[in-house]
């Protein structure tokens, strides 16, 4: 196709749509017109660097003014795009899932750290164990970890990925949340080592079931932050995800009431939390006297972001 009239060039572009999302008030307005104009043209950022002079298309042109009109209005990149990166993973995002945040690498650190406790690398390699693939036997693994809250499958997915014998139970209220989730295990390769559940909390878990670590990072948004919460999260990212009741400990306070009995003895449970919430939820995962251990530990920004405890051998 042959350029648009005004010849529209990648750099004028980007520094128009700059001015534009600035007086607009989005959030990071040259990064969000770089990725868009890269989704746009199906290149990379760096690509769009190296093609400062290339003109676009009027088809091109359209495409992006589409998206740039929907992110004036508030819609995050990563909903427009589709994809969003964590632990250095590809994961597609529909707007019927919490939009992962980088924060939530440290609950993923910190799963990791604990899971260590169970030799989580202990089985023979598994090229040994199932010639021609990177997966071991599902009905095999090492421990069973459990994860509430799926959403995306971020935290489920790259735990599997980083502890190839290990298999999961990933459970989430939202039907919708559940098929990106599994979409994203099929695309990233552990869709053989995770079961998806639709259930509130753990009440579709079988009473007999133990895990060896339990991760959550469920909704802990205060009422008192709500209404200050930024356009993009409060009007496009789902409530569901979000909102955590009068003082943001509603549905972590019912977990924590219950995580314990489905925990083997030694086994973790890892609770993402909001800013200030960290000594509330130690006291309370200290009240249930089901831990010998309680730990909080602080994200890069110096935030205590995630809560973990170990069940005691002497519990249940
Ligand atoms: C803060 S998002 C976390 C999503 C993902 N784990 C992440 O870290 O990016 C919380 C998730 O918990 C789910 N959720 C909310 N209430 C729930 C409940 N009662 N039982 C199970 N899942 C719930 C929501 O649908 C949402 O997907």
């Amino acid at each position: 196709m042959a350029p648009a009239p005004e010849s529209w060039t990648i750099l004028k572009i980007l520094r128009w749509t700059t001015d534009y999302f600035t007086t607009k008030g989005v959030s990071e307005p040259r990064t969000s017109a770089e990725v868009l104009l890269a989704h746009s043209l199906g290149l990379t950022r760096l690509d769009l660097y190296l093609r400062y002079d290339q003109p676009l298309n009027q088809e091109e042109l359209a495409r992006f003014k589409a998206l740039v009109l929907r992110r004036a209005q508030g819609e995050p990149v990563a909903y427009l795009t589709g994809h969003r990166e964590f632990w250095s993973l590809d994961f597609h995002v529909t707007s019927a899932v919490l939009i992962p945040r980088p924060e939530t690498e440290t609950l993923v650190a910190a799963a990791l750290e604990a899971a260590k406790d169970f030799k989580p690398d202990k089985k023979i390699t598994p090229l040994e164990a199932h010639p021609g693939t990177q997966n071991p036997e599902p009905e095999t693994p090492t421990f069973w970890g459990l994860e509430i809250g799926v959403g995306s499958g971020a935290i489920v997915i790259t735990l599997a990925r980083e502890l190839p014998y290990t298999a999961w139970v990933a459970v989430d209220l939202s039907a919708a949340a559940l098929a990106v989730a599994q979409d994203n295990a099929s695309r990233l390769g552990v869709a053989d080592r995770i079961r998806f559940l639709r259930g509130d909390l753990l009440a579709g878990l079988r009473p007999e079931s133990r895990f060896a670590l339990l991760a959550a990072n469920l909704p802990y948004v205060p009422r008192a932050e709500w209404e200050r919460l930024p356009r993009d999260i409060k009007d496009f990212e789902p409530r569901q995800a979000l909102w955590g009741g009068e003082d943001g400990l509603s549905l972590i306070r019912v977990l924590v009431r219950q995580a314990h009995e489905y925990l083997m003895k030694g086994g973790w449970v890892l609770l993402e939390v909001g800013d200030g919430q960290a000594p509330q939820v130690a006291t309370l995962l200290q009240q249930t006297e089901a831990y010998d251990r309680v730990e909080t530990i602080k994200d890069f920004n110096g935030i205590e972001r995630v809560v973990r405890a170990r069940r005691s051998d002497g519990a249940g």
